[in-house]
């Protein structure tokens, strides 16, 4: 196993000669250390069948299958299928997922530590996953900002975006609202956490999940507070060149790992639909999303 840093780019790191069958437990500690430090590591040349990239995820923690049904994959439903390719014309899995700045499971009471994607149809133009370093985008509020959010917390939600299911057709809307706030309440964390493998504090804030910020009392703040978060951070840049934003390129064979703890991501927006397909799965490691954390 062969790691080193991507040329030209603050985050990410390229592994060559990574085998999960034969990967020593060193090996595998050394890897997740990347993926925590480096925030993005790139597996090169895994061609991977469905069961053999379930097995690469197990060897870096416990996976999490996803709740919806109708995201997995047929044969293996620890994996989440992105797709908009038929198969013998049938819809597997779902299109056009995570056009929305988030982190994967955002909004459940206990989110995952890693997310690995293995591409399976590449697009040829428009290709790759834009990613935010929360820690870093941490670093770089301004002080007054920072001393705003300190002992608040936030409120997270699938609402915005919950795609509507087929079994959902003639259903009235509001009872589709009501079953998604019973089904997954709304989760409220503190704004910034300590991440229990580097240390560094990462303002945890989204775009598509956060729906809210309230102070230490719970009582609600103004919702131009989270604007002002997304404007500094970059989420609201629709040209994607903000500063803090990173675009990462993947070829066929690939397998992203990313640290779901402190990275955004937003699928890139594509003017005219190509076929994609890519394949997910998301574990967790030793650690919950941060030390203490209690499910709200
Ligand atoms: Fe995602």
């Amino acid at each position: 196993m062969r790691i080193t840093d991507q040329p030209g780019a603050a985050l990410g790191v390229t592994v060559e000669d990574f085998d999960h069958t034969t990967a020593s437990e060193a090996d595998i500690e050394v890897l997740k250390a990347a993926v925590y430090t480096k925030k993005i590591a790139v597996l090169k040349g895994q061609d991977l069948v469905p069961e053999q990239f379930l097995a690469l995820g197990k060897r870096l923690g416990r996976p999490e299958t996803y709740y919806e049904p109708m995201y997995q994959h047929p044969d293996v439903p620890e994996i989440f299928v992105s797709s908009n390719v038929p198969e013998n014309g049938r819809q597997v899995g779902v299109p056009k997922t995570g056009k929305f700045w988030h982190a994967d499971y955002q909004f459940m009471p206990d989110p995952f530590g890693i997310t690995l994607i293995h591409p399976q149809v590449v697009p040829e133009r428009d290709r790759g996953t834009y990613f935010i370093d929360m820690g870093a985008a941490y670093e770089r509020l301004s002080r007054e900002l920072r001393e705003e959010i300190a002992g608040t917390r936030c409120r997270h939600s699938v609402r915005k975006y919950f795609k509507i299911r087929p079994h959902d057709v003639y259903r009235p809307i509001s009872e589709i609202i009501e079953e998604v706030e019973t089904k997954t309440p709304p989760v409220v964390r503190p704004t910034t956490f300590t991440h229990p493998m580097t240390g560094e504090t990462v303002l945890y804030v989204s775009e598509g999940f956060t729906v809210g910020i309230e102070n230490q009392a719970g009582e609600p703040l103004d919702g131009e507070l989270l604007k002002r978060l997304f404007e500094a951070t970059g989420q609201l840049d629709d040209a994607f060149e903000h500063e803090g934003i990173h675009l990462q390129s993947f070829e066929k064979g690939d397998l992203l790992v990313w640290d779901n703890r402190s990275l955004i991501h937003r699928a890139r927006h594509t003017t005219t639909p190509e076929p994609t397909v890519s394949h997910r799965v998301t574990v967790h490691d030793e650690r919950g999303l941060y030390d203490g954390m209690r499910a709200a």
